[in-house]
């Protein structure tokens, strides 16, 4: 059976952010609410001219820097910031890069897990045709309104990736457990700009989620905790990620671990969401390149276990192996510069940019 997965991958966010230590003072709130209890540091704010198009276009321009582009032959656009009800955004990647003729676009919608949808419906194309490749694009911009109960958990990026047989960055394993259960925990009617969001009940039913699926990926691999050298999560803000994997040990019946260990496990997946904050269907992937970006040590061969969430809601969790010669596909340096290099946005421009 062929080995399938993510090639290769480059992200983009915002070049202004503002500090949630000045949101803070300007919401009179104790800054250590956002860096502590959220466990947040700055928020990719995006500029009126920015959209999930310039966002993604910009991630792909890197993702297909030097690439042959004669074998892609679909693109899979996965938002919730979506900008049109009937085309899909990977219409205009397709035109800006001048992408093979033969070739079908789709954008994918179920809150922040459609990346993970368009992921396996990508990986199941490709065992039909080994040769192809397939652009899956996750971009959003995640607003829920000036002095709203979730603005310190905005935030704006995309991810783009290619997925290949024989990938060099992640092969994803076959099996996985997922959940559908309807519930108004995080929603974006029509009519609205910005999101409405149920905060408490939403870090509860992304817990309760984590654990079936988990379970049933459990019971589809029989792959457990141990079997897994790093975990990733949706990180709509790394600390609801840090107790789902307290969460997920308490399930597995694994002894708890000092806040130390936990922070050196999961601290590497988290650099970037730090420093973005939510995007959505890209916060997983986006916590992907931080763990292979950020970990000082060789992560060939270690198995990675992946959570995703989508509000509304639908969960998958699955895995994937880090591959030998991962390090020589990354764009570190690259996405480094693009977070120091932000512009800093003071209290009065934040809101002018909103
Ligand atoms: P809130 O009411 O502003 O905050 O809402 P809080 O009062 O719950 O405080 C947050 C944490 O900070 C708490 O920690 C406080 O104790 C702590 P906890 O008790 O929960 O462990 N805290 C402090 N810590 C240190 N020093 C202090 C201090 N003060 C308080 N001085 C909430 C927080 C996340 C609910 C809000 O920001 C929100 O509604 N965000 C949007 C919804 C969200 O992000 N939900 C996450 C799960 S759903 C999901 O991930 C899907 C999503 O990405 C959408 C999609 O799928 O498309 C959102």
């Amino acid at each position: 059976m062929s080995i399938v997965g993510i090639d290769k991958a480059a992200l983009y966010s915002s070049h202004y952010a503002v500090e949630l230590s000045t949101l803070a003072s300007a919401r009179g709130v104790d800054p250590d609410k956002y860096s502590v209890g959220l466990g947040l540091h700055t928020m990719a704010v995006s500029p009126p001219d920015e959209d999930i198009i310039t966002l993604a276009a910009n991630a792909t321009a890197k993702l297909l820097e030097g690439e042959s582009l004669t074998d892609i032959d679909t693109i899979l656009f996965a938002t919730e910031s979506g900008i049109d009800q009937s085309k899909a955004a990977g219409i205009y990647i397709h035109r800006l890069f001048n992408l093979p003729k033969h070739c079908r676009t789709l954008e994918l919608k179920q809150a922040c897990y459609s990346a993970t949808a368009g992921l396996q419906l990508g990986l199941s194309l490709l065992k039909d045709n080994p040769k192809r490749k397939i652009l899956l694009i996750a971009s959003d911009i995640a607003r829920y309104g000036l002095n709203s109960s979730g603005e310190a958990t905005q935030g704006a990026g995309a991810i783009a990736m290619l997925l290949t047989v024989n990938p060099r960055l992640v092969a994803i394993e076959s099996g996985s457990g997922f959940v559908s259960e309807e519930a108004m925990d995080f929603w974006r009617p029509n009519y609205r700009d910005e999101a409405l969001v149920d905060g408490k009940y939403s870090c509860e039913l992304y817990l309760k989620l984590l654990r079936e699926s988990f379970e049933e990926y459990s019971q589809v691999t029989g792959r457990v905790y141990a079997d897994h050298q790093h975990f990733l999560y949706h990180i709509p803000f790394p600390r609801l990620a840090e107790k789902a994997h307290q969460k997920l040990m308490l399930c597995s019946l694994v002894s708890k671990l000092d806040s130390d260990s936990l922070s050196a496990l999961l601290h590497p997946g988290f650099v970037y969401g730090r420093q973005i904050g939510n995007c959505y269907t890209a916060s997983l992937y986006i916590g992907l390149l931080s763990l292979l970006e950020q970990h000082t040590q060789d992560l060939s061969g270690h198995r990675v276990g992946f959570y995703s969430y989508g509000s509304g809601a639908c969960s998958e969790y699955f895995s994937g192996l880090i591959q030998p010669h991962y390090r020589k596909v990354l764009h570190a340096s690259f996405h480094q510069a693009l977070l120091a290099q932000r512009q800093i946005l003071t209290y009065q421009e934040y809101e002018q940019f909103y």
